[in-house]
């Protein structure tokens, strides 16, 4: 086994550090704050190729593994997690989905631009009334023919106002449960689409949350991805690698709360020295590392499996649930070192503990993240 890293992971990890700390760390808690969008540095992102790392370079993208995604999310997300999360829906559910199931004129259509970081994606599968229970969708596309008709809302849905090209998940035939889904691309602009309210979240503010309305929305034929009735799978499919982006910013945020801790201990002073040595925290510090090194360890083997063509369904999961239950542990531990300047914007441990959360709510929850591990274990 070899933990090591090549010069070229370290060179790619090293350049997403440097961007996160000068571009983006500056202006975070206002963004924060008032739910600004970091467009400016979304856009450099994009040109610096953070948005399309793995797609092959005819498209447009990097051509990069996915340990080089995950390291580049990690530290993206030790310092802005609305940044990393436009990340990773426009790599893992977008790009990879496209390249992966999508035709050639699909690819070089939307795929191009979407790598190129030209513009971003979104994906939309959940529903008011379908979140984790992802078979009930109750948005229609009706074959017409050379279109199918959509109808319906999704809800929660990442770079919902600043996405061009929109995935989204609907029933084609719904006497046909999850046999009947299908996926399909839709442009921004299609008439009968319509973007809801900024949605105003608990943490990552800045990210661009927001419910789609679809009024019979005339959506071309060569606009569906893959073959008719595979949309269910294809979502299941690309969700599996998307949580690898999530577990990677799960960890991004577990470590970049513990970097933090460990730097205020030691500088802050109480009864007679810093409270780093006193062994309340001492070993509060050694517990929280040994939780992120866990959750490390399996998101980069997540990583390393998805490289390998192999199935990735059970250690994604694995690596989700671990790193965001370790996020949500390691920032509250982080929050009670700093005591009440853990509680204030400034030291940025509040914020995220508050980001944490999201973790371990979107891209399945982690009582979904069992419910796959378990069925992995049982069948
Ligand atoms: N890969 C391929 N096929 C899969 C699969 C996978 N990972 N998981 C399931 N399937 C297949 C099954 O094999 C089965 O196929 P057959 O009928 O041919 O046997 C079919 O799909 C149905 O599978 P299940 O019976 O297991 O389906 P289920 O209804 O019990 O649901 C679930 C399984 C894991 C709970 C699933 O519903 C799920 O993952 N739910 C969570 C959805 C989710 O993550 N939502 C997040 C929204 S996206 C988001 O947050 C994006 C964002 O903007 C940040």
């Amino acid at each position: 086994m070899d933990f090591g890293f090549t010069e070229e992971h370290q060179m790619i990890k090293d350049a997403a550090r440097d961007f996160a700390r000068q571009e983006l760390l500056p202006g975070i808690i206002e963004r924060d704050e008032k739910g600004i969008f970091p467009a400016e540095q979304i856009k450099k992102m994009g040109e610096l190729g953070f948005l399309g790392m793995m797609v092959d370079p005819k498209y447009g993208g990097g051509g990069m593994d996915t340990i080089s995604y995950v390291l580049a999310m990690e530290e993206i997300s030790k310092v802005d997690s609305a940044a990393a999360v436009v990340m990773s829906v426009n790599n893992s559910l977008v790009c990879w989905g496209l390249e992966k199931y999508g035709t050639e004129e699909q690819k070089q259509k939307y795929l191009v631009p979407l790598a190129t970081g030209e513009v971003i994606g979104a994906f939309c599968l959940s529903e008011p009334e379908a979140g984790s229970d992802a078979t009930k969708q109750r948005t229609t596309a009706i074959d017409k023919g050379d279109h199918y008709l959509l109808n319906g809302t999704k809800n929660w849905i990442t770079n919902g106002s600043t996405a061009q090209y929109y995935i989204v998940i609907a029933h084609t035939h719904p006497e046909k449960g999850h046999n009947g889904i299908n996926a399909f691309i839709v442009e921004k602009g299609t008439p009968g689409f319509e973007i809801g309210p900024h949605e105003n979240k608990m943490g990552m503010r800045s990210s661009d949350t927001h419910s789609l309305m679809f009024t019979d929305v005339k959506v071309p034929k060569e606009n569906r991805i893959g073959d008719d009735g595979f949309g269910f799978k294809f979502a299941m499919k690309i969700l599996a690698g998307g949580r690898i982006g999530i577990a990677s910013q799960a960890l991004g945020i577990a470590q970049g709360a513990l970097d933090r801790a460990i730097q205020y201990a030691k500088e802050r002073k109480a009864f007679g020295k810093p409270i780093a040595y006193h062994q309340a925290i001492a070993f509060k510090l050694a517990d929280m590392e040994t939780e992120v090194e866990a959750a490390r360890l399996l998101v980069y083997k997540a990583a390393w499996t998805k490289d390998q063509h192999k199935d990735i369904n059970h250690a994604s999961a694995l690596a989700k649930y671990k790193a965001a239950e370790t996020a949500m542990k390691v920032t509250t531990e982080a929050v009670q070192i700093f005591g009440g300047y853990g509680y204030v914007k400034e030291y940025h441990v509040e914020r995220l503990m508050r980001e944490a959360k999201l973790t371990q709510i979107y891209e399945g929850t982690s009582e979904i993240q069992q419910i796959v591990i378990s069925r992995g274990l049982l069948k």
